[in-house]
């Protein structure tokens, strides 16, 4: 079973606090997400590995630890993952970005995959999925499990707010996708978005509406 890590970080939540407030400017919603995003890769990317280097400060040498070479992507599902990927770049200026473009079918209703570009090496990286929403879980399921297609295997997925549900169909697909999430929410309402939630994130990252 996969690992749920709820980020209650002070910074995080009320950045949040904010995120949710219906009268907040599409501005600072963009702010936002990049800033919580930022906050949440750091806690994210805390079981990195690290290897000892010797450098020289002026004085002498120091024994010091870097990241040991892992390889990172990040891969936000469009449209609302892209507000969280200026956060992740700026603390892993080096990390490489693949998309992944979902509809829902309206006949099957089923997730189709209308953009998916991934750097070459994909497979052999640590990947974290990026979408500030987690509703039904349609979509999170659907990317990762088009990631698994390349031959991709570990994954993490980083959202804003879940919801119960979407948590319970991860976990079932993808027993092992740890799930980190700034707030799990009580519910999803009649139309499938998050209560209480922050509306539509796409909508409010883009000013669609
Ligand atoms: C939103 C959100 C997720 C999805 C979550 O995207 O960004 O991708 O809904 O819902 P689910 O868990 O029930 O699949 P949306 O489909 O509104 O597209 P957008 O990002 O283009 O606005
Ligand atoms: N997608 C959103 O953007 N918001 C929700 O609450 C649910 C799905």
């Amino acid at each position: 079973m996969s690992k749920v890590c709820v980020f209650d970080h002070p910074l995080i939540q009320h950045k949040l606090s904010i995120l949710r407030d219906k009268n907040t400017s599409v501005k600072e919603f963009r702010e936002l997400i990049s800033e919580i995003a930022m906050l949440m890769c750091y806690e994210a990317t805390r079981d990195l590995p690290l290897e000892e280097v010797d450098v020289e400060t002026p004085i002498a040498v120091a024994k010091c630890r870097r990241i040991a070479g892992k390889k990172l992507a990040v891969v936000p599902i469009l449209r609302a993952g892209l507000g969280m990927v200026d956060g992740m770049v700026n603390m892993m200026p080096n990390v490489k970005v693949g998309h992944i473009g979902l509809f829902r079918d309206p006949d099957t209703l089923e997730p189709v995959k209308y953009y998916f570009k991934m750097p070459p090496d994909i497979k052999e990286r640590d990947i974290i999925v990026v979408d500030p929403m987690l509703a039904t879980g349609g979509s999170a399921c659907a990317a990762i499990h088009f990631l698994k297609e390349t031959g991709a295997k570990h994954i993490k997925l980083m959202s804003i707010i879940g919801a119960p549900e979407g948590v319970e169909r991860m976990q079932k697909e993808h027993p092992d996708v740890d799930i980190y999430v700034a707030a799990l929410d009580e519910k999803l309402n009649e139309h499938c978005y998050i209560v209480p939630g922050l509306g539509d994130a796409g909508d409010r990252i883009f000013g669609t509406k």
